[in-house]
């Protein structure tokens, strides 16, 4: 499903950012990217946006993949990366709709506390980390402006790009023991299912919430096992750790109801053991 006209995506050089953009091009649409590259080709400091609306190319519909994604770059930097990930993203939206665009804003499973699985999107939002709470304000503030907006909630997006992947995939290759966690899990879904279905919400201007996961909950040592599998590496090379992370922030359940996106889109979760070893056959 191809949408028309001209779409701008904030953080075209972040993981999701740079796969939409590529995915969107190759389908033969109009995009724009943000960079924080001084020399780039349209520089956008989502920070700079808490302030005052931002200068912005018109554009028919707005997909915002920028923002400080990791968690404990949020812990490490509250104000810094709430600047960016609540504030900055609503200005960019509020000044995107008041220019008559369709706004779809990314967010995550971390809306949870990871404490059920297949949450429903109309379940109470409960947090445990700042990043998770941030998203939270952000959904709300996206979402309370006066105009077309969506926001879609991903689980962990799988990539061949992944950095993770490629340092497992380099280390199995040489022989290296790999160390995946075993408390911490994963129900991934990969970056073109997620760019497919970002394409069908852009088409049809879906307004409200979205959610996206793969269909079950595994560890990182499940993850290791199928990718190391996939690559026909040694599984001895498995050397399975704890993450050191407080166990009351770790979410064993990431998975996310999609039940609407099914029947409206006829996309579903994809299988764990299906995301993994495709991307295992590339990197291969
Ligand atoms: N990937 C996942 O598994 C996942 C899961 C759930 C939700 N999400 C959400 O999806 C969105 C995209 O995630 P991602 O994985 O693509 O993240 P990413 O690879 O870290 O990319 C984030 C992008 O945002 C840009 N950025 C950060 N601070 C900025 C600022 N102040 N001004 C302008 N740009 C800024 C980064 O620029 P630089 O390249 O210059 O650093 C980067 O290009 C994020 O909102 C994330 O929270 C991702």
């Amino acid at each position: 499903m191809t949408p028309g006209g001209r779409i701008l995506v904030a953080g075209g050089d972040g993981l999701v950012g740079a796969g939409l953009a590529r995915h969107l091009s190759a389908a033969g649409v109009e995009v724009v990217a943000t960079t924080r590259r001084r020399d780039g080709p349209l520089f956008l400091d989502v920070a700079a946006a808490a302030d005052a609306p931002p200068a912005l190319p018109r554009a028919d519909a707005a997909v915002l993949c920028a923002g400080v994604a990791r968690l404990a770059d949020c812990e490490r930097d509250p104000d810094g990366s709430r600047r960016v990930n609540v504030d900055g993203i609503v200005g960019i939206a509020a000044a995107l709709v008041q220019q008559g665009a369709y706004v779809l804003h990314l967010s995550s499973d971390k809306v949870f506390d990871g404490q059920a699985a297949q949450r429903r999107r109309e379940a109470p939002t409960c947090p445990l980390t700042r990043y998770g709470a941030q998203k939270v304000a952000a959904e709300r503030g996206v979402l309370g402006l006066d105009g077309e907006v969506g926001v879609l909630r991903l689980s962990k997006v799988l990539a061949p790009s992944l950095p993770l992947l490629n340092d497992w995939a380099a280390a199995l290759r040489a022989g290296t023991p790999i160390a995946p966690f075993t408390d911490m899990y994963l129900a991934p879904v990969p970056l073109d299912l997620v760019c497919r279905l970002i394409a069908c919400l852009l088409r049809a201007r879906a307004v409200g919430l979205y959610q996206c996961s793969g269909a079950s909950d595994r560890s990182y040592v499940a993850l290791a096992e199928t990718f190391v599998r996939g690559l026909s590496a040694d599984p001895a090379l498995i050397a399975p750790c704890r993450s050191g992370l407080d166990p009351a922030a770790l979410s064993p359940n990431t998975t996310l109801d999609m039940s609407v996106e099914a029947a409206r889109f006829g996309i579903g979760q994809p299988a764990f053991d299906d995301v993994v070893s495709d991307i295992a056959a590339v990197l291969r």
